[in-house]
């Protein structure tokens, strides 16, 4: 088993590069499935879940050649299979964009049910609402998600909860369907408008992403085009926490600075020092950070994705912080892990109350999912003496390199 080995203390000062955004890369790459022809993605994190998601495109009949570690040739020609069975597909949550894909581009689609963090029921009705709407039957046998259409007709899909997944894989399936569907309530996510960038580019006809209502006019054929993924909000957020919670001052670089206003404006909230660049942000730490109250919430809301980090740095700051998580209904597991190091969160629901500033001190943990993980990375830099993370193949699903991005900035960090 994977662990990482953190000897905290270490303020963290210089650039760092962020990587291709694993989440929109999830999306493009089953995409691609919807073309005939070769596609180039770069940008491409090189992270544990991208590997997962090609393995299964090559056992659909996808021909991918990486040129170099972010670099993705696709021919996509070939593929004749609609089926992805258990193996890979359960390691990822987004290997339910296959369905969308499949659907498209085949009228038929057999996928296994997904994988991925574990914070709640994660239901897909959304996504089986909107394809039914689009005229798929839709059957739930063996593990296996089953649909299949004589004909996809466009047609207007209204979401009852916002979801980034049901938008973009309704969004899939509609790239071809006949005439016209509108997906109102829809969510607005960076990843949903560089999919759609990626789909119009391939010759698809989409309008709206980033607002609440898409309009797609379906086409009968995509082409292979050559694409750069935006870079990855999540894993800078985590970098600008890393700067102030080490006390640090850090430049995080090749990144989209509006991504990350929620963030910022929590961080200057807490007495941060933050520049900003067209596509760098650095962050300063000051003396003393100050506890704060957040809730999160669907883009532009402070994302899910960073509240464990978020609710990590709160923990060790001056004075009552609230943490609120309104997405999912079971994400603050890794509290329990984090209180071996001495901090004091308590945990009512899906709201947390942290109490700083804690004298921590490193230990032995798990990290029970990703993002849980990189709190647990965090909490460790922040800590005196040894803090060892077990199950950190959690943390390789969506973060490139981490413990060599760190120790560029200063850290004294090892994986074994
Ligand atoms: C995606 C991200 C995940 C992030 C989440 C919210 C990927 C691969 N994963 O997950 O990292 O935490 O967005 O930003 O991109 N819901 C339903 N029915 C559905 C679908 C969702 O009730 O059919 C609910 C969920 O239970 C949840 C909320 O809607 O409470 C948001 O989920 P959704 O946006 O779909 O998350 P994912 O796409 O699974």
């Amino acid at each position: 088993m994977e662990q990482l080995i953190i000897k905290g203390g270490n303020p963290l000062r210089g650039e760092v590069n962020i990587s291709g955004a694993k989440n929109a890369a999830l999306a493009i790459l089953p995409a691609v499935i919807l073309s005939e022809g070769i596609s180039t993605i770069e940008n491409l994190p090189y992270i544990e879940d991208i590997k997962h998601l090609v393995e299964i495109l090559e056992n659909l009949g996808a021909k991918c050649n990486f040129k170099d570690k972010h670099t993705l040739v696709i021919d996509s020609t070939n593929i004749e299979k609609y089926r992805a069975v258990y193996g890979s597909v359960k390691k990822i949550r987004a290997s339910y964009y296959l369905l969308g894909a499949l659907l498209g581009r085949f009228k038929n689609a057999e996928v296994a049910m997904p994988g991925g963090c574990n914070f709640g029921q994660r239901p897909v009705d959304q996504h089986i609402k909107g394809f039914k709407a689009l005229g798929a039957v839709a059957d739930l046998k063996n593990g296996m998600n089953k649909l299949k259409a004589d004909k996809l007709i466009g047609t207007n899909i209204y979401l009852d909860v916002i979801s980034v997944g049901a938008t973009i894989n309704i969004m899939l399936a509609a790239t071809k369907a006949q005439g016209v569907t509108i997906i109102e309530n829809a969510a607005k996510e960076p990843h949903v408008v560089d999919t759609a960038n990626f789909l119009n580019m391939m010759g698809a006809n989409i309008k709206g992403a980033g607002t609440d209502v898409i309009r797609i006019i379906g086409v009968e054929k995509l082409h292979g085009v050559r694409y750069t993924i935006i870079p990855d909000q999540i894993e800078a957020g985590t970098y600008m926490i890393a700067a102030a919670i080490t006390k640090g001052s850090v430049t995080v670089k090749n990144i989209i600075p509006k991504h990350m206003d929620p963030l910022t404006a929590k961080l200057i909230e807490m007495n941060c020092i933050v520049e900003e660049g067209d596509d760098y942000i650095k962050v300063t730490a000051p003396e003393k950070l100050y506890a704060t109250n957040i809730k999160t919430m669907v883009y532009p809301g402070f994302p899910t994705d960073l509240q464990p980090q978020i609710t990590t740095i709160v923990a060790c700051s001056h004075g009552t912080g609230i943490i609120t998580e309104n997405v999912w209904e079971n994400r603050f597991q890794y509290v329990n892990e984090l209180k071996r190091l001495g901090f004091n969160i308590t945990v009512e629901g899906r709201v947390a109350v942290t109490k700083g500033p804690v004298n921590l001190m490193g230990a032995e943990v798990f990290a029970h999912d990703l993002r849980a993980g990189a709190a647990l990375v965090l909490a460790g830099l922040a800590s005196v003496g040894t803090t060892t993370i077990s199950n950190a193949k959690q943390i390789y699903r969506g973060y490139e390199n981490i413990e060599g991005k760190l120790r560029v900035l200063g850290a004294d960090i090892e994986k074994v």
